[in-house]
This record gives C-alpha cells, structure tokens and sequence, in this order.
C-alpha cells in the first residue's frame, strides 16, 4: 500500500483530515499500522487507535475508553501556567489523562503536582503522562481522595470536568458518543452540576491567593462564574476565540 492509499481509505472512511492522519499512520511500522488503520476505518478516534493525544507539543498517552484530550482545553493550560508560580502545588480535578497538570508542570519548574479522576482506566494514563514530572495520580470522586496535608496549600486547582447537559449528548459528534464515556461529559441538566461541587470544595483547599481555574462554553460561563462567587471566589471569564475556548478563573481573597 502506498501513501497515497492510505489517504484514499481514510477520506473514504469520511476522515477529513485523512491527509494528516495518515501521516502519523505511517509512523507506525507494519504490520501492526494495517490493524490501527483498520480501526480507524471502523470509527475509532484516530488518538485511541495511535495511543497518544497531542497536546501542547507533548504526545500524551490515552487508551480506549478515555476522554481524548482537546486541543482547545490547551487554553486552560496556559491559563495555568499564567498563574502558577515556581515550587507551588497544583492540583488537577477531573484530570483524564493529566495532560493539563503535565502541560503547566513541564512549564513551571518545581510544581508539585496531584491529580484524580474517578475512572481507574484514565488515572492509569494519568500515571504514564505525569511520571516524567513527578506527580502523584489519586482515584476517586472529585477532591475526596487528596492528601489531607494539601488543604489550605493548594496554589492552582485546574478542572475540564463533564460540562455538555444532558439533553445535548446526542448532538456530540459521533466519535465522543461511541468511544468515549458518558460519565466524561455528562454534566447534568444544565451542564454545570460538577463544576458547582468543584467550586464549592475549592476553597478549602486554596492557599491565600490561589486560584481555582474551570474549562467551560461561551454560554455557560456565566453560570460557571457565578458558581464560583456563591463558593466566595473572585472570579473573571476569559476567552481564547481562535480555539473556541472559554476559562473561569476564581481567586481566593
Ligand atoms: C471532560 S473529561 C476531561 C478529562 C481531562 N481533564 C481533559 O481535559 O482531557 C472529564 C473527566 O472527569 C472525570 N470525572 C467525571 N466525574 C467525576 C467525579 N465525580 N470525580 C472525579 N472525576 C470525574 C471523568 O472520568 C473524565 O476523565
């Protein structure tokens, strides 16, 4: 099969970007691309098939089952990075495969670094992509399994927790649908039921000064933001249009 080949199979396949995909594809040595190429074929997001997301120029590990990291979530990292300082701690809630807390710690030197997912699976990436930093990877629900020594310490708290409501899944595109889990989108009838709790444990883990820093949409960020003032956060919404990316940062008085 010829590069050009591949590229004929995955436009087929309906892969807009058949040209790009076919390129890392071709990374892969054979016989083992033909099988990734099958998948792929079949409707398999192109970074579960590869094993690997790209993110903020890092190549971070994702497996099926696991909420692929989006480019537009790099956004919330470099707003952390914004507000980081060096030898600080940072917690990322919700973390997936960690790829924001591996982003802002491969930026800001001597982070110590937590991060927690419910979904064994995804802290199981988490783990592969935060061992080049160091950082610790908890199971459980939100901030329930964090080192109680953090409390009071923590500078940044980062989240891209679920935030679709509920009635809008089944306009996601079909590859988030079938391949990814439910409990990694689904954010309650309005779309902001986790992201309430978030804010609402934030504060006491904060240090003075800290920040607590939230991934939404355009049109629920003033939701978000409000729910961050009700936990007493100071927050301010900002936006990154080219990425179509929306942040609300709160900061503790
Ligand atoms: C939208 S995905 C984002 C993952 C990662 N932050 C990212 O941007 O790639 C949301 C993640 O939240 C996790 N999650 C959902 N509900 C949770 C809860 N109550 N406690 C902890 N993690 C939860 C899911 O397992 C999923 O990994």
């Amino acid at each position: 099969m010829t590069d050009a080949d591949l590229v004929v199979r995955l436009r087929a396949a309906g892969c807009v970007w058949a040209e790009d995909e076919a390129r890392l594809l071709l990374e892969v040595p054979e016989p083992e691309r033909e099988t990734l190429v099958m998948r792929r074929i079949a409707g398999e997001p192109l970074e579960h098939v590869l094993g690997w997301a790209e993110f903020l120029g890092h190549r971070v590990a994702v497996v099926p089952g696991v909420f692929v990291p989006r480019r537009r979530t790099e956004f919330l990292a470099e707003c952390a990075v914004a507000v980081a300082s060096p030898g600080g701690i940072l917690v990322e809630l919700c973390c997936g495969t960690a790829a924001v807390a591996l982003a802002v710690a491969s930026r800001v030197e001597g982070l110590e670094v937590h991060a927690a997912d419910t979904d064994p699976v995804a802290a199981g990436c988490a783990r592969r992509n935060l061992a080049a930093v160091g950082g610790h990877v908890h199971v459980g629900d939100l901030d329930a399994p964090l080192p109680r020594d953090l409390a009071g310490r923590v500078d940044v708290i980062v989240a891209n927790a679920p935030y679709v409501p509920t009635g809008e899944l089944e306009l996601l595109p079909h590859e988030a649908r079938d391949h990814e889990p439910r409990a990694a989108l689904d954010g309650g009838p309005d779309g902001l039921d986790i992201q309430r709790r978030i804010a609402s444990v934030a504060p006491a883990w904060l240090a003075p000064g800290g920040s607590l820093l939230i991934e939404t949409s355009e049109a629920q960020a003033s939701g978000t933001a409000a729910a961050m003032a009700t936990a007493g956060l100071d927050p301010r919404i900002r936006r990154d249009r080219s990425r179509s990316a929306t942040v609300v940062v709160g900061t503790t008085a």
